[in-house]
C-alpha cells in the first residue's frame, strides 16, 4: 500500500517507517524538520515537509496515498503550554482525517494514547479503577492532552459513521526504544518503590510498530481502539502485590495473563490484529536498572 506517515522524524514514527518499508509498503513521511534537496536514499521513506494543523498542507499531503498512519503529536502536556498540545494535536488529527475522507483513503491509524482514562496527568488525583487497564475502562480526562486524545478518537467514530473510511486507534504505553530504555526505566528498576501512573507497563518501540503494521493491515470493518503494550512490567514485579502493597483495596486486581503482567491489557490487540509482542526491558537493561551494551 501507498502509506502516509506523519510525525515520521519522532520515535514512534521512525521505528514504523522501518517496520512499514520491511512489510512491502511504500511509505511518504511527513514531519515539521526541513528537508533537503538530495536524492532519495533507496529503501527509505520520501519524505515531505507540512504542518498538519494547516488543513491545506493536510490535503496535499494525504492525496494518493491508500492509508495513513498519524502519529504527529506533541506526545505530552508536561512541556509545551496547554493551548498549543490541544491545538496542534486536534487539528492536526481532525485536517488529516477530513483529507482521508475526501480523498477517499481506506484505512486511518490514529496514534492516540493509554493517558485518554484521565490517570496520568490528572490535576486532581484519579487511580484507574481496575487492572490491567483495558479498552472498557471508564474514561474521565482533564488535561489537554488527554482530552485532544480522547477527541480525535471521537473524530475517527464520527468518520466511520459518515464515510467508508476504516479506523484504527492505538493506544501506546510509554514508548522505549534502545536510546532511552536506561533513561526512562532505568531508575524505576533502581528504586523499586517509584510508582508509575501507567501501572510500570511501557510498549518497545519496535513491538509497536509491528503493532502499526498490523493495524495498516487489518480488514476490521468501523473504528476499534487498541491499547499496545509490552506484555510484562518494569521491574517484573507481580503486579497483583505490587498494586495491594501500593493502592490497598483503590485498585481492584483483575485476572492476569502472567504474574509480572502489565498493568495494561493488550488482550484485545491479540485477539483481533494478531498482536505478537517478543520485546522486552530484559533485552536492554539489568534488573538493576543498569545498560546491558
Ligand atoms: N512517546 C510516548 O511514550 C507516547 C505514548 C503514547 C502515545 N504517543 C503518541 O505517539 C505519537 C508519536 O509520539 P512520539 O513519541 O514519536 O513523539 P515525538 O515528539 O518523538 O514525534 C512526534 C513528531 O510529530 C511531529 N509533529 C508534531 N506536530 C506536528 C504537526 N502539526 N505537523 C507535522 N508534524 C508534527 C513532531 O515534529 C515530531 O517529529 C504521538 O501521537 C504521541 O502522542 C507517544
Amino acid at each position: 500500500m501507498r502509506v502516509l506517515l506523519t510525525g515520521a522524524h519522532g520515535k514512534v514514527g521512525r521505528a514504523a517507517s522501518t517496520a512499514l518499508l520491511a512489510a512491502g509498503h511504500r511509505v511518504t513521511g511527513v514531519d515539521l524538520a526541513p528537508p533537503v534537496f538530495e536524492r532519495d536514499l533507496p529503501g527509505q521513506a520520501r519524505y515531505v515537509r507540512a504542518d498538519l494543523t494547516d488543513a491545506g498542507a493536510a490535503y496535499a499531503v494525504v492525496r494518493g496515498h491508500d492509508a495513513v498512519v498519524h502519529a504527529a503529536a506533541i506526545p505530552d502536556p508536561l512541556h509545551d503550554v496547554p493551548h498549543e498540545v490541544f491545538g496542534n494535536n486536534l487539528m492536526s488529527t481532525f485536517n488529516v482525517l477530513e483529507a482521508a475522507v475526501r480523498w477517499g483513503v481506506t484505512r486511518l491509524v490514529n496514534i492516540s494514547s493509554e493517558t485518554v482514562p484521565g490517570f496520568f496527568f490528572p490535576e486532581r488525583p484519579l487511580l484507574p479503577a481496575y487492572v490491567p487497564v483495558d479498552e472498557d475502562h471508564p474514561v474521565l480526562p482533564q488535561d489537554p492532552y488527554a482530552l485532544a486524545k480522547h477527541f480525535g478518537e471521537q473524530l475517527m467514530d464520527a468518520a466511520v459513521r459518515r464515510s467508508d473510511l476504516r479506523c484504527t486507534t492505538i493506544r501506546p504505553s510509554w514508548v522505549q526504544n534502545a536510546d532511552n530504555y536506561s533513561r526512562n526505566l532505568g531508575p524505576m528498576l533502581r528504586d523499586r518503590s517509584e510508582l508509575s501512573a501507567s501501572l510500570w507497563s511501557y510498549i518497545d518501540a519496535e513491538d509497536l510498530a509491528d503493532a502499526i503494521v498490523l493495524a495498516v493491515q487489518t480488514d476490521l470493518p468501523g473504528h476499534e481502539v487498541f491499547y499496545i503494550a509490552s506484555p510484562d512490567n518494569v521491574g517484573g514485579r507481580d503486579l497483583a502485590a505490587a498494586v495491594r502493597e501500593h493502592y490497598g483495596a483503590a485498585i481492584q486486581v483483575r485476572e492476569l495473563s502472567r504474574p509480572d503482567a502489565s498493568g495494561i491489557s493488550s488482550a484485545k490487540a491479540e485477539r483481533l490484529l494478531g498482536y505478537r509482542p517478543t520485546r522486552s526491558w530484559r533485552d536492554h537493561l539489568t534488573e538493576r536498572g543498569e545498560p546491558l551494551r
